[in-house]
């Protein structure tokens, strides 16, 4: 599956990638709205999570599944994961595109969701919830700090979510303890938050047992529909991506681990039954 020529411009699919399954609930939400788009999702199953890597170990693999999706002629890549906005984002962007296609693009999830944070709360107190990476990163600190300098923000890492989710336990009294014994640690320490980021594409599957133990009034901030809409503003912004972007909608999935495992974990992510690929990621320099 190599990219299209187009008038002589190269076109191709939009790229999704995510260390595992958490991405799909990005990936839903642009199919849900945008469903003429060709997709391609890439999991890095056999590597994830990303959540407690160092930054050299994300910043790698990243650049690694970035260049997979480049070779299967992406021309824009959405990292539908936080770790690796976070970790790999702007490293990718400054030091590898120029080598990679300078025409090409990689956006994260971490500034769009930052930027429609401001139209939630009242307080103007947020509260972000992530993994150990995305959390001692301080990207949402700083990035919400960029747009919106009054608001004031408090992280929590919940390393033990993500594992949680990827192994079915959502409806267990082991996640309702770790949810709880969150998100009260959260609000102990800034009673006025009246949004709270779900800073982690793998979270949104946690909701239901996260609202049993969220204070009354609290808005929950899912990044899927955010993201979409603000991809589908990108392109409206950016007609000469749009353009390289193929319109058959067309979505493909493939992880590194095995496909079999991929397909029946994803449909909780998904929302409808998927099919994957197995793929072998290259180390390309
Ligand atoms: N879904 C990823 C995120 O949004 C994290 C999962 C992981 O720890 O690999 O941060």
């Amino acid at each position: 599956m190599e990219g299209v020529f187009f008038f002589g411009m190269q076109a191709g699919p939009i790229g999704f990638f995510d260390s595992g399954y958490g991405g799909l609930t990005v990936l839903r939400e642009v199919v849900r709205s945008m469903p003429e788009y060709d997709c391609v999702y890439l999991g890095d199953n056999a590597r994830a999570p990303y959540g407690t890597r160092s930054y050299e170990t994300v910043y790698a693999y990243t650049l690694e599944c970035v260049e997979q999706l480049f070779d299967m002629g992406c021309q824009l890549v959405i990292l539908a994961c936080n770790t690796a906005s976070a970790k790999a984002l702007r490293t990718i962007q400054q030091r590898d595109l120029p080598r990679l296609g300078s025409e090409k693009r990689v956006l994260g999830v971490i500034r769009p969701t930052a930027e429609a944070v401001g139209s939630y709360t009242q307080s103007g107190h947020v509260g972000v919830l992530g993994t150990t990476g995305t959390v001692l990163s301080d990207s949402y600190p700083i990035e919400i700090g960029k747009l919106h300098p009054n608001l004031i923000v408090e992280q929590e890492a919940c390393p033990m979510w993500v594992p949680l989710v990827e192994n079915n336990e959502i409806h267990t009294p082991a996640a309702d303890y770790f949810v709880e014994y969150r998100i009260k640690a959260i609000f102990s320490r800034d009673p006025k938050i009246d949004t709270l980021i779900l800073g982690c594409t793998h979270y949104p599957l946690l909701m239901p047992v996260i609202e049993r133990h969220l204070p009354q009034g609290v808005a929950l901030v899912e990044q899927g529909t955010i993201v979409a809409e603000k991809l589908r503003d990108y392109l409206l912004r950016h007609p000469e991506m749009d353009e390289r972007c193929t319109k058959g909608g067309v979505v493909r999935f493939y992880t590194t681990d095995s496909p079999s495992n991929f397909d029946q974990q994803a449909t909780q992510f998904f929302g409808s039954p998927v099919k994957s690929a197995q793929i072998t990621v290259q180390h390309h320099h």
